[in-house]
């Protein structure tokens, strides 16, 4: 029997709400490939700066360190937004993904037929949609210094950086060529090469790797380009690449391809083992949603999804993570619906009910 030792953050608002719905499908892989998942939890995000101060303690990094893995609600809120706060709940996922190393973040975005219907953007255009968005994870606009705020004569003033070495540029293309080789063998470079320099840096260094991965396509697009073409021919995108920010905005975008922020997952990952593996985090990329925390409505697919790659890319289990990825869509193909993705003639139900579901699948 294997035991693997898991992180647990549920943060705020539907984060907790939906990560216990992925524990009811992670208990029923338990039971039915006879493993062991030992937990740990631990307070995060706005939560912890009620309780301590700070959005990411570093009792909980030390603790994310010694374990296979992270599963990651979400963290935010109306309560800690004021503009002018010194600590906020964000905090916590971007110290995890900085002090972890996880400079690639998987986004996939795969439609299920099923749900084509119901989608905001004609059939004919989600016909075929299989991507992985790769968004760099630990550079960028986020963290590039110098990132502050000041007073000056002539008023308020603040400044963000945009810096990227031709370093954290390779370490991510490499992801994405990679990928690629396993999928459809295309990669779209996205950047913003006709006006910032950090574009220009970009695209030179995706055609240097490129040059490396020879079966691999490789198109550049400008990010503006980009934004279009995910609503116009989605389906002709395989792997993208791009920073920090546009994967950002990107992502929330494709997510609509899906039909909701929550049927998105993620996998934030490092440096990876010889067998392939290694230390990752594991998040829907949707947020809190304070909107409608509490009233039973989140929809947990995002979340039970990024435990499957969690299974996949953090423990080497692939048949479990097919075995969730399986259940999930016989449930949508049996009609049931979260209010977020219900259409006429759905069966809907809340949070809890839709994780029983898919449990009860497995
Ligand atoms: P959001 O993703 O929380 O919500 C956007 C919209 O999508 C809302 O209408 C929400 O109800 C809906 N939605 C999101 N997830 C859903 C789900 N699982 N089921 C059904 N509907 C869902 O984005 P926001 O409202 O812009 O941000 C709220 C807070 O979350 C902010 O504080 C933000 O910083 C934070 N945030 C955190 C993360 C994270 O923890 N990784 C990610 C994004 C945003
Ligand atoms: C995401 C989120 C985060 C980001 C926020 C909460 C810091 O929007 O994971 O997509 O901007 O990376
Ligand atoms: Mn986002």
């Amino acid at each position: 029997m294997a035991t693997f030792r898991i992180l647990l953050t549920p943060g705020d608002g539907i984060g907790p709400e939906v990560l216990e719905e992925s524990l009811k499908v992670l208990g029923r892989i338990e039971k039915r490939f006879k493993h062991e998942f030992q937990y740990e939890e631990e307070t995060i995000g706005g939560a912890a700066i009620d309780k301590y101060g700070v959005a990411l303690r570093p009792e909980t990094v030390a603790k994310a360190k010694a374990s296979a893995a992270v599963l990651f609600g979400a963290v935010g809120g109306p309560k800690w937004d004021d503009p002018k706060a010194t600590v906020r709940p964000e905090d916590a996922i971007l110290g995890m993904r900085k002090q972890l190393g996880l400079f690639a973040n998987l986004r996939p975005v795969r439609i299920n037929p099923e749900m084509i219907g119901e989608s905001t953007l004609k059939p004919e255009v989600l016909e075929g949609v299989d991507m992985v968005v790769i968004r760099e994870l630990t550079g960028g606009l986020y963290f590039g210094t110098p990132k502050r705020r000041w007073e000056s004569a002539s008023g308020r003033q603040a400044v963000d950086t945009l810096r990227y070495s031709e370093k954290e540029i390779e370490r991510v293309c490499h992801v994405a060529f990679g990928l690629a080789r396993q999928r459809r063998k295309k990669v779209t470079s996205v950047d913003k090469a006709n006006v910032l320099r950090t574009g220009q840096l970009w695209r030179e260094v995706a055609t240097e790797i490129g040059k490396q991965y020879p079966d691999v396509e490789l198109e550049h697009i400008l990010v503006d380009a980009c934004a279009m073409y995910l609503v116009r021919k989605p389906a002709s995108f395989d792997v993208i690449v791009t920073e920090n920010m546009f994967g950002d905005i990107l992502t929330d975008e494709a997510a609509m391809l899906a039909g909701s922020m929550g049927m998105m997952p993620s996998a934030s990952l490092g440096r990876r083992k010889k067998d392939g593996t290694g230390i990752g985090l594991y998040e829907p990329i949707h947020g809190s949603a304070p909107d409608i925390t509490g009233q039973k409505k989140a929809n947990p697919l995002a979340m039970i999804l990024s435990a499957a790659m969690m299974l996949r890319l953090s423990l080497g289990l692939e048949a479990e993570a097919a075995a969730i990825e399986v259940a999930v869509d016989a449930v949508i193909k049996d009609g049931y619906r979260t209010p977020d993705i219900a259409g006429k003639g759905a069966k809907v139900v809340d949070t809890a009910r839709m994780g029983t579901l898919v449990a009860e699948r497995l």
